[in-house]
C-alpha cells in the first residue's frame, strides 16, 4: 500500500542535497581504494583514464538516477514503478529499483567491516599501540585485528548501530544534520593533511606520480578497473543518489548538483592521494602495497615523522567520517522504502533494517577470522558480497538505468526533470544511449571472460564500434524502443 498523500521529506537547506550525496560518494572508496589501485596501475595514466570515465558514464548515469528519484518522489523501488509507468513501459523495469535497493544494502554488509578497521585503527592511534612498531608488527597487528572475532564484530557493530541512529532520525535531523558539520570537517582535516604531506619531502614525487601521464603504464585491466571504480566511488547503481535525489527540490538543476557531486568526489580522491603519497614516499615506501597501503604502510611511516600519531589521528577520523557518510547512504533505500510504502515508521524500518544488516555483517565479518573457511567456491561471505554486488550488480544496475533513461520513457519527462539545453540534452542521451552502456559491456565481457579487451591495441576497433552502433542505433531505435517496451 502507497501513502502518496504524504508529504515527502526534502533536503532542508540549499546545500542538503550536494552535502549529502557528496557524503556519500566520498568514502573509502576515495581515501582508501583509489590511492592504492592507482599505485597498483602505475599512477597518472590510470588517473587520466578514470577522469574520462567520471565524465563520460559516471556523471550522465548519476543525472539520470537523481532524474528518477525526483521525477518518482519514493524510494527506488517506488520512483523507478511510478517512472516507467508514467511512460507506459512494460514494469519489468521496475525490477530495477529492487536491484539497486538491494545492491545498496549488501554493499553495507561488507563496508562495514572496512569501516570498522578504520574506526578500529582510530582507536589504535589514540591509544598508541603502534609506538615503536617495524614493518614486520604492522602486518602482526593489522592481522592480529582481523583474528578475533570479538574484536572485530565490536568494531563492525559499531558503524552498523550508528549508521542506524543516523538513518533512523530522518533525512533532515538525522542524515542532512550530520553531513552538514562532517562534510566540511572532512575537507578541512585533509587539507591540513596535505600540508602536512607537503612539508615531509616527498609531495614533488607524489605530484609526478599521480600526475604526470605516461602511456606506457597504462594496462587495460586499469582501465576496466577505472571504469568500475567511477561507478563504485559516485555510489552509483544502488539505490543511494536515486533516493537522495527523490528529497532534491523541483526548482534544483540536476546538471549543476551533479556536476559539483562529482567533481567534489574527484578533487577528494586526489587529495588523498596527495595527502597519503608524499607520506609513502617520503618514507622509501611503495605506492603499489595494494589494500595494505592506508592500513600498513601509512601507519608505519607516519610513525616515523615529527608529529605523526596526531596527523595519524587526524586521518583515521577523517577515514571513519567518510566511511559514516557512504553507510547512512546505503541503507536509506531500503528504510524509504520501508518507511514510505510499507507504512513502518521510520524509527522501527531503521532498526528492523540494521538486525538484518548486522547478522549478515557479522557473518561478512566473521570472513577474517573464525568464517575463513566458510566457502563457496573458493569466496568467503566477505568475498562473494564484494564480488556480487560489484561485477554483477552495479554493472547490471548501471546498463539498466542507462537503457531505460536512454530508450524505454518517453523522452519529455526526462528532458523536463533533467532541464538543460538541447545541445547538453543531446550529448547527455548519446552517453546514456551508447557510451554508458558500451563500457559496461566491455566490462561484462571481461568479467566473464568472453573478450579481453586490450584497450592500448584495440582502441581504433572500439571506436569504430561506437561509431557504428551510434549510427545503427540512431537509425533503429523507434523500433528497439517498441522491442524494449515489450
Ligand atoms: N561511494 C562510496 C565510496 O567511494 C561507496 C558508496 C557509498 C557506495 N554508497 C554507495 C557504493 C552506494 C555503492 C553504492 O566509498
Amino acid at each position: 500500500m502507497t501513502t502518496d498523500t504524504q508529504p515527502r521529506a526534502q533536503w532542508l537547506g540549499r546545500w542538503g542535497f550536494v552535502l549529502a550525496a557528496t557524503g556519500s560518494a566520498v568514502g573509502l572508496g576515495n581515501i582508501w581504494k583509489f590511492p592504492y589501485i592507482t599505485g597498483e596501475y602505475g599512477g597518472g595514466a590510470f588517473v587520466l583514464v578514470y577522469l574520462a570515465c567520471i565524465l563520460a558514464v559516471g556523471i550522465p548515469v548519476m543525472m539520470t538516477e537523481i532524474a528518477f528519484g525526483r521525477r518518482g518522489r519514493g524510494s527506488p523501488v517506488d520512483a523507478l514503478r511510478r517512472v516507467v509507468k508514467e511512460s507506459g513501459s512494460g514494469s519489468a523495469w521496475s525490477l530495477l529499483g529492487w536491484l539497486a535497493m538491494l545492491c545498496g544494502f549488501m554493499i553495507l554488509c561488507f563496508y562495514a567491516v572496512v569501516a570498522g578497521w578504520s574506526f578500529s585503527y582510530l582507536w589504535k592511534m589514540l591509544t598508541g599501540a603502534f609506538a615503536g612498531a617495524t614493518g614486520d608488527d604492522m602486518v602482526g597487528i593489522f592481522v592480529a585485528n582481523n583474528e578475533n572475532p570479538l574484536n572485530l564484530g565490536f568494531w563492525s557493530t559499531l558503524v552498523v548501530v550508528a549508521t542506524m541512529l543516523i538513518v533512523g532520525k530522518g533525512v533532515q535531523a538525522g542524515i542532512e544534520r550530520c553531513v552538514t558539520w562532517m562534510m566540511p570537517g572532512m575537507v578541512v582535516m585533509l587539507a591540513i593533511l596535505i600540508a602536512y604531506g607537503a612539508f615531509s619531502g616527498g609531495f614533488g614525487e607524489a605530484w609526478r606520480f599521480l600526475f604526470s601521464f605516461n602511456a606506457g603504464s597504462l594496462s587495460s585491466e586499469g582501465m576496466l578497473a577505472a571504469l568500475g571504480h567511477a561507478f563504485f566511488t559516485l555510489s552509483l547503481a544502488s539505490g543511494a543518489i536515486l533516493t537522495y535525489g527523490s528529497y532534491l527540490p523541483a526548482r534544483a538543476s540536476i546538471a549543476r548538483t551533479t556536476l559539483s557531486v562529482a567533481a567534489a568526489d574527484t578533487v577528494v580522491a586526489l587529495m588523498a592521494g596527495l595527502a597519503i603519497f608524499p607520506i609513502i614516499f617520503a618514507n622509501g615506501m611503495s605506492p603499489g602495497e595494494g589494500p595494505g597501503l592506508i592500513f600498513m604502510s601509512l601507519p608505519l611511516a607516519f610513525q616515523a615523522m615529527p608529529l605523526g600519531t596526531l596527523f595519524g589521528i587526524l586521518f583515521f577520523m577523517m577515514l571513519s567520517m567518510a566511511a559514516l557518510t557512504s553507510s547512512i547512504s546505503m541503507v536509506e533505500a531500503t528504510v524509504s522504502w520501508l518507511s514510505d510504502s510499507k507504512g513502518v515508521s521510520r524509527r522501527t524500518a531503521a532498526w528492523g533494517t540494521g538486525i538484518v544488516l548486522w547478522l549478515i555483517s557479522t557473518l561478512a565479518m566473521l570472513s577474517f577470522n573464525v568464517g575463513a573457511d566458510w566457502t563457496l567456491v573458493g569466496r568467503t561471505v566477505f568475498d562473494w558480497l564484494d564480488y556480487l554486488t560489484a561485477r554483477w550488480m552495479m554493472p547490471l544496475g548501471g546498463l539498466g538505468v542507462a537503457l531505460l533513461a536512454g530508450f524505454v520513457l518517453k523522452n519529455e519527462p526526462m528532458r523536463e526533470e533533467l532541464g538543460v539545453p538541447p545541445g547538453w540534452y543531446a550529448l547527455w542521451l548519446f552517453a546514456v544511449r551508447y557510451l554508458a552502456p558500451l563500457g559496461i559491456l566491455v566490462i561484462f565481457a571481461d568479467a566473464l571472460g568472453i573478450a579481453r579487451i586490450e584497450f592500448g591495441l584495440h582502441w581504433p576497433w572500439l571506436l569504430g564500434a561506437l561509431v557504428l552502433i551510434t549510427l545503427v542505433g540512431e537509425l533503429a531505435s523507434p523500433r528497439l524502443r517498441r522491442a524494449l517496451m515489450g
